[in-house]
C-alpha cells in the first residue's frame, strides 16, 4: 500500500459507494414528513384526516419513490459492462456523476415544485448512477490491486456503504436534516461526492489492465502501474498482464450471450449470480430498511427504535473494518461460510424468541439477535460478493459477468424490499422463518462450490475452473 494507490482507492470507490450506501438509506428516517408533504401539497383529493402514512395514494407513491431506486440499480447494473469496456472503469466512474447532478437537481427542487415525479425521477437515476457504481468501483479496484491486497482493498466499496447508510440515518433524525423544511438538503448532500470525486479522481489513472489489454496502450498501462506502485518494480506484473494480453487476443472480449452460452464459463457464473441472491435473500435489507419498524414491535418507544437502529448501523461499520482486516487472512470462503452460519443461527434465535414474545426481557433478547444478525452479515456476506466475481473472470469476460451479477444483485433487493412488508403483514414475525429455510441452502452451495480465491492471481483461479471442466 503507498500514497498514491490509497488516493486511487479513496477517489474512486469512497465516492461511489457512498452513493449507493447514502441513497440507500437516506428516506428512511424522514418517511413520514415526506408523506405528509405528499399527503398536504401534492396528492391534493386525499383524504387529509387520516394519517399520511395510513393513506393508500401517499404509500403507494412513497413506496415507489422507495422501490425505483432499485429498478435504477437494475439498469445501472445492465450497462456497467458496456460503459466499462467503452469508456474505461476510471472514465465510466467519472461521466456517471453527470446522473447525479440530475438527480440531486429533480429531488431537491420536488418540494419547491410540489412534485412527486421529480422526487420519483430522481430515484430512478441515482439508483442508476449507484447500480453503474457496483459494477465499476469494484471492477477498477481489482485491476489496480496487488494479488495480496485485493481483498482488503475491495472491501472498501462496502465499508463505505455502511458509513454512509448510517450517514443518512444521522442526517435524517429531526435533529438534524429530518424536517418538513430541510428534507431536500438531505437529498442534496449526495452532490458533495459527486463534487469531490469530479476533482480528485482525474488525478488518477485508468486501470493499466484496462489500457494493456482493452486499448493495447502499453506504454499507458506501465506508466499508470508505475504510479500506482512507487518504488516497487512492476515488471512481474507487466509480464502476468503480457501473458493475459496474447490469451485475448485468441479469446476476443466476451458478450452478455456468449456469457451464458460458454460452457467455460458457466461454473464462475453461476457462482457470481448465487453468492448476490444469497447476500438479499439473507434478508439483510429487510432489517437495514424496517429495524425501527422491528425494534418498535418489540415494544421500545419510538426514540429507542431510532437509536437502536443507529447502533445496528454503527456496529454494521466496525464489522465490516474488522472483516477488511480478515479477509487477506482467513480467505473469502471462511469468512462467508462464518457470516452466513452465524445469521443463520440469529434468525432461528429470532423465530424461537417470537414464541415467548410476552416475556419483557425476550424483548431485549431479540434486540440483541437483530443487531447481531447485521454484525455476522458485515463478516462477510456483506462486503465479499462485491469483489469475488472480478476475481473469477479474466479481463475479456470480467464487464460482462460483472454486469450480470450487479444486475442480480439489484433484482433480489428488488424483490426483498417490495415483499418483505407483505410478508411480514401476512406472517407476522414468523416472516424470518423464510430466511431461515433459505440461509442454509447458500451454505451448502458455498461450502461445496465457491473456491477460494486468496493470494491467487486471476490466471490461477480461472485455470482451476477450466481444469475442473
Ligand atoms: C450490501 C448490500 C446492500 C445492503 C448493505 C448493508 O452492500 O448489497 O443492499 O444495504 O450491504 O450493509
Amino acid at each position: 500500500m503507498n500514497l498514491r494507490l490509497a488516493f486511487a482507492v479513496i477517489s474512486s470507490a469512497c465516492w461511489s459507494a457512498f452513493q449507493h450506501g447514502y441513497n440507500t438509506g437516506v428516506l428512511n428516517a424522514p418517511q413520514a414528513i415526506i408523506s405528509d408533504w405528499l399527503q398536504k401539497e401534492v396528492l391534493t383529493g386525499t383524504n387529509v384526516t387520516i394519517s399520511a402514512m395510513d393513506d393508500p395514494k401517499v404509500t403507494t407513491a412513497m413506496s415507489i419513490a422507495v422501490a425505483i431506486y432499485c429498478v435504477g440499480g437494475m439498469i445501472g447494473g445492465i450497462i456497467t459492462g458496456v460503459v466499462a469496456d467503452r469508456f474505461g472503469r476510471k472514465g465510466g466512474l467519472l461521466i456517471n456523476n453527470v446522473l447525479v447532478f440530475i438527480a440531486v437537481g429533480l429531488q431537491s427542487t420536488a418540494k419547491l415544485a410540489n412534485s412527486a415525479e421529480m422526487l420519483i425521477l430522481g430515484r430512478l437515476l441515482i439508483g442508476v448512477n449507484s447500480g453503474l457504481n457496483a459494477g465499476l468501483a469494484p471492477l477498477y479496484l481489482a485491476e489496480i490491486s496487488p494479488v495480496s491486497l485485493r481483498g482488503s482493498i475491495g472491501t472498501v466499496y462496502q465499508l463505505v456503504i455502511t458509513m454512509t447508510i448510517l450517514l443518512s440515518q444521522v442526517l435524517g433524525l429531526s435533529s438534524a436534516l429530518g424536517t418538513s423544511e430541510r428534507w431536500p438538503w438531505l437529498l442534496a448532500v449526495s452532490a458533495a461526492p459527486a463534487l469531490i470525486q469530479a476533482a480528485t479522481l482525474p488525478l488518477c489513472v485508468e486501470s493499466p489492465k484496462y489500457l494493456l489489454l482493452n486499448k493495447g496502450q502499453e506504454l499507458h498501462a506501465q506508466r499508470a502501474l508505475n504510479w500506482l506502485r512507487g518504488d516497487v518494480s512492476v515488471r512481474g506484473e507487466m509480464e502476468e498482464m503480457h501473458q493475459e494480453a496474447e490469451k485475448n487476443k485468441i479469446s476476443k472480449k466476451v458478450t452478455l450471450r456468449e456469457l451464458f452460452g460458454n460452457r467455460q464459463l458457466r461454473q464462475p457464473l453461476l457462482i457470481s449470480m448465487v453468492i448476490m441472491i444469497a447476500q438479499q435473500l439473507s434478508g439483510i435489507n429487510a432489517v437495514i430498511f424496517y429495524s425501527t419498524t422491528i425494534f418498535y414491535k418489540v415494544q421500545l418507544t419510538t426514540a429507542q427504535a431510532q437509536y437502536a437502529t443507529l447502533g445496528m448501523g454503527a456496529m454494521n461499520v466496525v464489522m465490516t473494518v474488522i472483516s477488511l482486516l480478515l479477509v487477506e487472512v482467513a480467505g473469502r470462503k471462511t469468512l462467508l461460510l462464518s457470516g452466513f452460519a452465524g445469521m443463520f443461527v440469529c434468525t432461528v434465535g429470532l423465530c424461537v424468541a417470537n414464541i415467548y414474545a410476552q416475556i419483557s426481557w425476550v424483548s431485549y433478547l431479540c434486540i440483541a439477535l437483530v443487531i447481531l444478525f447485521v454484525v455476522m452479515f458485515a463478516v462477510g456476506p456483506g462486503s465479499i460478493p462485491w469483489f469475488l466475481v472480478t476475481e473469477l473472470f479474466n479481463q475479456s469476460a470480467r464487464p460482462a459477468a460483472t454486469s450480470v451479477a450487479v444486475t442480480v444483485n439489484w433484482t433480489a433487493n428488488f424483490i426483498v424490499g417490495l415483499s418483505f412488508l407483505p410478508f411480514s403483514s401476512a406472517l407476522g414475525p414468523n416472516v424470518f422463518i423464510i430466511f431461515a429455510v433459505l440461509q442454509p441452502l447458500f451454505i451448502m452451495f458455498i461450502f461445496f462450490k465457491v473456491p477460494e480465491t486468496k493470494n491467487k492471481t486471476v490466471e490461477e483461479i480461472t485455470a482451476m475452473f477450466r481444469q475442473q471442466m
